[in-house]
């Protein structure tokens, strides 16, 4: 098998797990007695979620076309035509039923990113589906109980550095609000379209870094570096970076009037991007970290990994300002603008100087009381060593591509704690399926957490969603060259 073909390896797993002969299989004991999605432990954890009795339906259809960035015109992937794809926005314990229809000249499937959800809804392809066939379709349907600032994307190839993402948000029905906007900023990195599929990308990547010179234009550097991301920002820099899929020179633009205030919800659906991001003129309050509360943290800036969600509020003043995202180590920024009154828009290279102000970390933040989870000690502690490099792109998982015959096993009702050791010399956003952990023992809830090089990081999750689930990078070409591995809870 090719291990670097994660479809065929999942593809084989699934097989192998859906005929029992796992263990036989792969030789490896240890794999043996695993709650697969089809088990009834899944329909129970369902059965436990605290519903409205609301459903919320939804069609999507994947499918190739045009799409205006504001300028550059490209021919993507998308979901019905638009970048982003629609939001999605219902309140906590809807069902969501999601009619998707693949009209894309590949496999797809739909993950939905920082969700706690039953299992086989998951959209992991060979480990918690099959995969979508080109004309097929299949319905997602499961109870989004955990308010908060969601998002969903493919979780085939590289499909997810195409258009092909969409924020979903669920709203808390408690929510004490206290704001008059709700604004959803979606960032990416964009290549496709642009003389370059993600599928070349990845597959120059794959030939290491000795091939690369004059790659995208960065003969050297390649994607840049940071002392905010310690040491070397991304493999890539990109032609464009956008903020809901508009170029700086013809920004989106938020209205609203002086001294009303916004909820703004951040998300980094980039592929190989961390992006800072300010608001001109305007401090900003940190209220949750991917989708769950924290206490109210001020900041004038915060860096944002790929996969996580920031919502943050701020009362406006009277003008026009930038609300920018730098990419970081790239030199490069996406824009939108926020108008409350009259004025000229700022320039589109516009870096406000909040960018180099106060930022917020992870150690400044706090779990807000109801989601901090109660002291226990570890009933199990994997330790993942994050591998690789550029040189011969050989990202890995304790020095090795995701296997599908191996599992971090744990049981549910256990306490499980993760320690992430980067031994790379890249920053990785590592992203736990199924699943919110808090971070160290007191840091704030988080699906998504950005691993910088040499610094390990520990994870703390309660077992409470019967499955297999991935986790893994969520740099897009890390995670199908192979930075991944499967929790896998045991009966
Ligand atoms: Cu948003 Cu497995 O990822
Ligand atoms: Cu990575």
């Amino acid at each position: 098998m090719n291990t670097f073909d994660r479809r065929s390896i999942l593809r084989a797993g699934l097989l192998a797990a859906g005929a029992g002969v796992l263990s036989a299989c792969t030789a490896s004991p240890s794999t043996a007695n695993l709650v697969l999605p089809s088990d009834p432990r899944v329909a129970e954890a369902e059965a436990r979620r605290h519903t409205s009795g609301q459903v919320r339906t939804v069609r999507l259809t994947a499918r190739p076309g045009p799409v205006d960035l504001g300028g550059p015109q490209v021919s993507t992937w998308t979901y019905d035509g638009v970048l982003p794809g629609k939001e999605i926005r219902v309140r906590a314990g809807d069902t969501i039923h999601a009619e998707l229809t693949n009209r894309l000249p590949a496999e797809t499937s739909v993950h939905w990113h920082g969700l706690a959800l039953r299992n086989d809804m998951d959209g992991a392809p060979g480990l918690t589906q099959q995969a979508i066939g080109t004309g097929a379709s299949f319905t997602y349907r499961f109870v989004a109980e955990q308010p908060g600032t969601y998002w969903f994307h493919p979780h085939s190839g590289t499909q997810l550095d195409r258009g092909l993402y969409v924020p979903l948000i669920v709203e808390d029905p408690h929510e004490p609000g206290g704001y008059d906007h709700d604004w959803v900023v979606v960032l990416d990195d964009w290549i496709d379209g642009t003389g370059q599929t993600p599928d070349d990308v990845l597959a120059t990547l794959r030939q290491g870094m000795g091939s690369m010179g004059g790659m995208m234009g960065s003969p050297s550097g390649m994607g840049g570096s940071s002392p905010l991301l310690g040491g070397d920002a991304g493999d890539l820099r990109y032609p464009h970076y956008l903020i809901n899929g508009r170029v700086p020179a013809a920004p989106a633009t938020f209205t609203a009037r002086p001294g009303q205030r916004a909820r703004i919800r951040i998300i980094n659906a980039g592929s190989d991007t961390a992006f800072r991001v300010a608001l001109g003129g305007h401090r900003l309050r940190v209220t949750h970290t991917d989708g769950y509360p924290v206490q109210p943290a001020e900041t004038d800036t915060l860096l944002i990994a790929m996969g996580e969600r920031y919502d943050v509020t701020t009362t406006l003043d009277d003008g026009v300002f930038p609300l920018v995202a730098l990419a970081e180590g790239k030199n490069a920024t996406a824009l939108a603008l926020v108008r409350t009154g009259a004025g000229t828009p700022p320039p589109a290279t516009i870096r406000p100087a909040e960018l180099d102000r106060d930022r917020v970390t992870y150690d400044r933040l706090v779990p807000a009381d109801e989601v901090r989870l109660p002291a226990k000690s570890p009933d199990v502690t994997h330790t993942l060593d994050l591998t690789g490099g550029m040189m011969n792109y050989d990202w890995g998982i304790n020095g090795q591509p995701l296997d599908m015959g191996r599992r971090l096993l744990v049981q549910q009702g256990q306490r499980v704690r993760f320690v992430l050791r980067n031994r790379t010399m890249m920053w990785h956003p590592i992203h736990v399926h199924g699943h919110t952990f808090q971070l160290g023992d007191s840091g704030p809830r988080k699906d998504t957490v950005a691993v910088l090089p040499g610094q390990t990081v520990t994870g703390n999750l309660d077992a409470s969603n019967p499955g297999q689930w991935m986790i893994h990078c969520h740099n897009t070409y890390h995670a199908e060259t192979g930075m991944a591995a499967i929790l896998g809870y045991q009966t």
